[in-house]
């Protein structure tokens, strides 16, 4: 059937061969690279989304979107023809997003974040629409502040620290850094979503007169101290 349309015939092996030589073109390119494990920022800090391209090769002159899939715009930096394109950039990224520009020459596609808040936390895409290539990075954000530790009456301390994302531990350590056994810690959420913790301690003449309210968030990495010193005549 072929022999009697060799123009379709033609076509057909023009298509396969288009086809091959795409998939040859794919495979032989550079992917986009971001790192597996999600990528953990604080409140009100910058962070750097790192993407690159292996193998490296000079991206200034390509078109590099980066966007969040669950956003309308979902465009948070998109860079074509050598400069940015803020048209099409969600308001929420305002001013906040930026390139290493002489970067772009090694490949590295890195996105840096500024003044992060909470509603960033979600999923960032990478797409180099010349390599058909993209990368997924996870952002998780947390928030954190310093405990205040106050003395309630003789022999009773309590710790509280307001303002944590995700929810925190509240650990008593005495002088040599021994965990102390507290009272249960309570917990509040506030309607901004961050988390008010407390936590009792009473203390015992055996535990000396000196203590440190850890709060921790181990999912994020942090941590904060506040320590208290007891003078003798407080009385326990
Ligand atoms: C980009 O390349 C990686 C690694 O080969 C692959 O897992 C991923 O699916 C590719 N993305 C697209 C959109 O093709
Ligand atoms: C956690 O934070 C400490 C101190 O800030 C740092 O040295 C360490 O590398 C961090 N660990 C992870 C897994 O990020």
């Amino acid at each position: 059937m072929l022999k009697q349309f060799p123009g379709q015939n033609i076509r057909l092996h023009l298509v396969f061969l288009c086809v091959s030589i795409l998939l040859m073109f794919n495979s032989s390119q550079s992917h986009v690279i971001g790192p597996s494990e999600p990528i953990v920022a604080v409140v009100g800090d910058d962070v750097i989304l790192p993407y690159y391209l292996d193998p490296a090769m000079d991206a200034s002159y390509m078109t590099v979107e980066w966007s969040r899939p669950d956003l309308d715009p979902r465009f948070i930096f998109v860079w074509r023809d050598g400069e940015e394109l803020e048209s099409k950039k969600h308001p929420a990224y305002q001013r906040r997003t930026s390139l290493f520009i002489d970067e772009l020459k090694h490949g590295d596609l890195s996105l840096k974040l500024s003044k992060v808040k909470p509603s960033d936390e979600g999923t960032y895409r990478c797409f180099v629409p010349q390599l058909f290539n993209d990368s997924l990075i996870q952002l998780v954000v947390g928030a954190v502040s310093t405990p205040a530790i106050q003395q309630l009456n003789a022999g009773v301390l309590e710790c509280e620290s307001k303002g944590w994302y995700p929810e925190p531990e509240v650990l008593w350590l005495d002088s040599e850094g021994n965990l102390l056994s507290a009272g249960p810690t309570e917990t509040l959420r506030a309607p901004d979503d961050l988390f008010t913790v407390s936590s009792r301690l009473t203390v015992e003449k055996r535990h000396g007169n000196s203590f440190t309210c850890r709060i921790q968030q181990t999912h994020i990495n942090q941590t904060r101290l506040t320590h208290i010193q007891l003078s003798g005549t407080d009385g326990f």
